[in-house]
């Protein structure tokens, strides 16, 4: 098996299909992160561009642990963080404020499982209730034995952290600005036995549709689609998370978004009931604590399920205003139609852009830490009309003096 890459050195090789794959090699690493060693790292341009779909296969790695939170430092405006609103609606925080009078209790997730399971239609023993989506990755790449992992980027890079932390061998398909960030089925590797995809995705906002999806689950594979931003889409016409007749299908969701619960810690994944079982195996125990359980469970009745519906609408208006006021802009490119609570934006000079968009008291997210992106990529969080307004007024007024 390969080692744990926080020592390693990371190589990558581009396969005649255009896909990648890095591999570590132990003993000689920094410490700090990933590197690539190659000659043409050298040469190669870093990132991905509609000529050159899979150029990142020889650029110099990312940091993959870098996420937004590094970037809305206090005093800022956040639009880094993909975090709806600065704290959860109050009905939530009394539920959950009620449960701290049973803290002296170890955590027990029957309530939470059973209600999570009803809200997606699915038996209890196929649910796993997990300390955010985050902890979800990390224990399917302990569980699982994958000879072939495929992960689609650009997207969220902890599955990719987590599988090479757990010492697999990942390949990239890298998804390009010329196919609008879409997916062709055709793209994954037959020989893949896992397989990563986030829909919808961050950070490009593209929604993949359920067929696509499901035509890509086989026998003899493992099928993960992180939905931690499912629910951003009214109505979820596109989640898989109540298909029972995928094979190997699991479902990653994550209820810190919506509800603003990053601190609190809880997600869960929705798989066949062998698997839920590996992951159990895979897990601490007690890793998700009571409040996180009352969270789950008060998020998974008809009642939240409603608001997070509402939400998902205003959230549409919310994301139109800032794509009209974007496209307004000169020099703001817009690749795809974002369909989820954040917007994928092109602007020449993009880590310059974004640093005099923190003088100016905003913070978007860098998104060349993303494989198959590059440093003119960033992504803005949808916010409401006066932020959205300020921080557009803020853009036009970097891009154009
Ligand atoms: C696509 C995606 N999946 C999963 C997560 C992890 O979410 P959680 O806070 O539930 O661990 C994130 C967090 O940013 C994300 O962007």
């Amino acid at each position: 098996m390969t080692p744990p890459t926080g020592t390693g050195i990371v190589t990558s090789m581009m396969d005649a299909d255009g896909t990648t794959a890095d591999r570590t090699t132990q003993g000689r690493g920094t410490g700090t992160g990933h590197m690539r060693t190659t000659d043409d790292t050298l040469s190669a341009p870093a990132y991905a561009t509609a000529d050159s779909p899979n150029e990142d296969a020889r650029a110099a790695d990312v940091d993959l642990r870098h996420h937004g939170d590094r970037e809305a430092t206090p005093g800022l405006v956040d639009l880094a963080v993909n975090v709806r609103g600065s704290a959860p609606p109050a009905w939530l925080t009394e539920r959950i404020a009620e449960s701290l009078t049973r803290l002296a209790a170890y955590p027990d997730p029957t309530a939470a499982r059973a209600a999570v399971a009803a809200r997606h239609r699915r038996p209890v023993d196929e649910v796993l209730l997990t300390a955010g989506a985050a902890e979800a990755f990390v224990l399917l790449a302990r569980a699982l034995t994958p000879r072939h992992t495929v992960v689609v980027h650009p997207q969220f890079t902890e599955p990719e952290a987590a599988l090479r932390a757990a010492g697999h061998t990942v390949r990239r398909v890298l998804l390009t600005e010329r196919e609008g960030f879409g997916l062709d089925p055709a793209r994954i590797p037959e020989e893949a036995d896992l397989v990563v995809i986030g829909n919808p995705t961050n950070p490009t906002s593209v929604l993949h549709s359920a067929e696509t999806l499901a035509a890509l689950a086989r026998p003899g594979r493992v099928l993960v689609v992180d939905e931690a931003f499912a629910d951003t889409v009214p109505g979820e016409p596109e989640s898989l998370a109540e298909r029972r007749d995928l094979t190997g299908l699991v479902v990653v969701r994550s209820l810190t978004k919506t509800w603003a619960l990053a601190g609190l810690r809880i997600g869960y994944l929705l798989a066949p009931s062998d698997l839920v079982r590996r992951c159990v195996e895979a897990q601490p125990l007690w890793s998700v604590s009571t409040p996180a359980l009352v969270a789950a469970e008060a998020c998974s009745g008809p009642d939240a399920l409603a608001r997070a519906s509402a939400s998902a609408v205003t959230l549409a208006t919310d994301r139109a205003f800032l794509v009209e006021r974007l496209r307004a802009i000169p020099g703001v490119r817009l690749p795809v139609e974002p369909r989820a609570s954040f917007v994928l934006a092109h602007v020449e000079d993009g880590l310059k852009v974004r640093e005099l968009l923190r003088e100016r008291g905003f913070a978007v997210r860098r998104a060349d830490t993303f494989p198959g992106l590059g440093p003119d990529w960033l992504r803005i969080a949808v916010r409401d009309r006066a932020t959205t307004t300020a921080f557009t007024a803020a853009l036009e007024g970097v891009l154009t003096t």
